[in-house]
């Protein structure tokens, strides 16, 4: 695990793209896997910036994103997919047809889920997965509690995610209650993983993840056994971590290596 400390969150997504941009320029083939929330938008901008800029090109990416609330649909402005689509696929050079969100609405949520493991495998993985974290350390939508080793699911929301992501919907009554979602177990399968924290909010998910034991009560820290994963945080977010001097003085060096 690698802990970037950047002093503002825009220095941190920018740091984090060019991660993606370079990943990109050195195989235009690569395998996303993509996350949702206020968190990736700041380097979701950043990476739009790089295509108009014709530093990179997304013609033959492929991606895949995390979780989807089940019960919308991909044209509900709270889906995923509608979130994608505004804050990065309209913004890129990207095929529609290659940017695949789970079906909030498919008949068979099993079979859904089942396909997109399927559809990752032959695509040969997931390169390299983007992360948020939750307030209470999930990872997609793997509340406290979800197995370490779960796959692709339908899950349950918990009352702290519902809180917390009705400030997106006009009341909380509104938020799903169900989402389908990647599990810890595939998360754990991507070859790299970067996972973006900023804000005070973030700071006691982020210690438990990175100096807690390894628990499913924190299913971020299930990344402690990823052997290429890098956590991109604000001083906020770093601001509970017990040893954060050291990963500062680390990173710089891991940094111009990677
Ligand atoms: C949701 C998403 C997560 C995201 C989290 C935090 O629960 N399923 O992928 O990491 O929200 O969102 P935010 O970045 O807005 O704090």
């Amino acid at each position: 695990m690698e802990i970037v400390i950047c002093k503002t969150k825009e220095e941190a997504s920018r740091k984090a793209a060019e991660m993606i941009t370079a990943a990109v320029k050195k195989n235009p083939k690569v395998v996303l896997g993509l996350a949702t929330g206020s968190t990736p938008v700041p380097m979701y901008k950043e990476m739009a910036k790089a295509v108009k800029a014709k530093k990179v090109s997304y013609k033959q990416v492929r991606t895949w994103n995390l979780d989807e609330y089940w019960g919308l649909p991909g044209t509900h402005d709270q889906s995923y997919r509608y979130f994608m689509d505004k804050n990065l696929f309209d913004f890129i050079d990207i095929k529609k047809s290659n940017t695949h969100v789970l079906n909030g609405l498919a008949k068979d949520w099993r079979k859904e889920c089942a396909a997109y493991e399927a559809q990752i495998k032959k695509a040969g993985g997931i390169d390299i997965q983007v992360l948020g974290i939750g307030s209470d350390g999930h990872i997609a939508f793997n509340e406290p509690g979800s197995s370490l080793a779960s796959r692709t699911r339908m899950v349950s929301l918990t009352p702290q995610t519902i809180k917390d992501n009705a400030r997106f919907f006009k009341k909380a009554a509104d938020v799903p209650q169900h989402a389908l979602s990647m599990g810890v177990g595939s998360i754990m399968e991507a070859k790299k993983v970067i996972l973006l924290a900023f804000g005070k909010n973030k700071a006691a998910a982020v210690a438990a993840a990175v100096e807690g034991g390894i628990s499913q009560y924190c299913t971020a820290s299930a990344l402690q056994m990823h052997q290429d994963a890098w956590f991109f945080c604000d001083e906020e977010a770093a601001s509970k971590l017990k040893l954060k001097k050291y990963y500062a003085w680390r990173a710089e060096g891991e940094l111009a290596r990677a």
